[in-house]
């Protein structure tokens, strides 16, 4: 079989060739993560001589979605189709807001929409508002896509430019879904913008990317946390019985969230592992939390929202929780087990159930099997209560943990 990609046309031969059955990959794999790439693409004479699969690169669909009705009302049906412009769509919050569920609703919208997109679903994310500072260049996410397109390294040219002009040959004429996660402006935007009919491109970010809106032609939806909405929430999470038993507990323990659904999913999941607690008591102890902790510095809503962690936090077996506060001290956007038990100075046999009671709580997140990722905030709050970078024996894991 020969070289899937032709360059004359900017085109891979079989990319079209049916959807891959499987192998959603919670992040694209840029060349430069070769930690985060599967076994499919690690092999390079393999890469280059089967037809590359139509990339189906999204981020598994949460499948305790709850509402937002309203908006997907407003992004269906994607009007993409031939003879119209690619579209972009823009999903971005009320003041910049952090965990209000913009990433979430773009991968279930794109779930929702895929079939439309037969020709493949790209997947990056940016990293905008890593705590790290670790942000993706858009050169890095351009060749990423070049190589999930099933485009040989060497064919490859250099410079930001010619490769995003090699990118938008390669999807002209063809139908993509392309989710652009965690933006930070349009400049890191501008360069993984299909040129052509046919695409549609979802874009989430923390800023408002007027530039994204105004000469690109976005279209725009901005979310706002909707605290008389987040009753569903709690029913999905904890069922309906036990809110209908305690629903001022409910409502408090909303409220003390500020709304926010990734500081409502902390508590419901510390309270989904007791079902015999009573949300008074969960509602009380928080409550508590609020009125001794050091507020997070921000804002209001952040300053709710770090006293709910700092709950969850110290609601877990100190073993647990040190490895929380360790793990935000590891460069990059996830980890794996081998990694954390380096960082943790613990055997992986150890650390195994301390991953699995802290994704328990929803602390860290299992991204893949067997690697583990943090939402952005979480990660900021683990690195405040951080006491380790000071001390010699686990500044030298770090330098070793993988
Ligand atoms: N519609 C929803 N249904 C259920 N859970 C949700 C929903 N929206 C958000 N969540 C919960 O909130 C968490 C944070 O959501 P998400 O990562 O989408 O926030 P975000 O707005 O993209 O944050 P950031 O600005 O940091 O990227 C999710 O992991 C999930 O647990
Ligand atoms: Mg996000």
């Amino acid at each position: 079989m020969g070289d899937a990609f032709d360059t004359a046309t900017g085109k891979v031969a079989g990319g079209d060739g049916g959807r891959p059955d499987g192998g959603d990959r919670a992040e694209s794999a840029p060349p430069a993560d070769a930690d985060a790439r599967t076994a499919q693409d690690s092999g390079p004479s393999r890469t280059r001589r089967s037809p590359s699969p139509a990339p189906a690169q999204l981020p598994h669909d949460l499948p305790l979605f709850t509402g937002r009705q309203a908006e997907l009302d407003d992004l269906l049906p994607p009007p993409t189709g031939a003879g119209q412009l690619a579209e972009t769509v823009l999903i971005s919050a009320i003041g910049g807001m952090a965990g209000v569920g913009k990433t979430v609703l773009a991968v279930h919208w794109a779930h929702q929409v895929a079939d439309r997109f037969p020709d493949g679903q790209l997947y990056v994310n940016l990293r905008g508002f890593d705590p790290s500072g670790a942000i993706m260049e858009p050169g890095d996410a351009v060749r990423g896509f070049l190589d999930a397109l099933g485009v040989p390294p060497e064919r490859v040219p250099h410079g930001l430019d010619a490769q995003a002009a090699l990118y938008r040959s390669v999807l002209a004429g063809r139908r993509f879904l392309v989710l652009l996660d965690n933006a930070r402006d349009t400049d890191q935007v501008r360069p993984l913008l299909p040129g052509t009919p046919g695409c549609l491109t979802i874009v989430t970010s923390r800023n408002e990317l007027s530039g994204l809106v105004a000469a690109h032609g976005a279209r725009s939806l901005t979310l706002r946390s909707t605290p008389s909405r987040q009753r569903a929430f709690l029913v999905r999470r904890l069922g309906a019985e036990r809110i209908a038993a305690e629903p001022g507990a409910a409502d408090e323990i909303t409220r003390l969230c500020a709304g926010l659904p990734l500081a409502l999913a902390c508590v419901a999941a510390r309270a989904a592992v007791h079902p015999g607690f009573p949300l008074e008591a969960v509602a009380a102890e928080l409550r508590e939390a609020h009125g001794r902790l050091d507020a997070f510095t921000r804002s209001d809503t952040s300053a709710d929202v770090g006293t709910v962690f700092s709950w969850s936090s110290r609601a877990v077996p100190a073993e647990a929780a040190r490895l929380f506060r360790l793990l935000a001290l590891h460069p990059g956007p996830d980890f794996s087990v081998p990694a954390a038990a380096a960082l943790a100075g613990l055997p992986v046999r150890r650390v195994r159930p301390l991953l699995a009671e802290l994704s328990g709580v929803h602390l860290v997140n299992e991204s893949a099997p067997g690697r583990y990722a943090f939402h952005d905030l979480l990660r900021a709050h683990a690195a405040e209560r951080s006491i380790l970078p000071t001390r010699a024996p686990e500044r030298s894991r770090l330098a070793c943990a993988g």
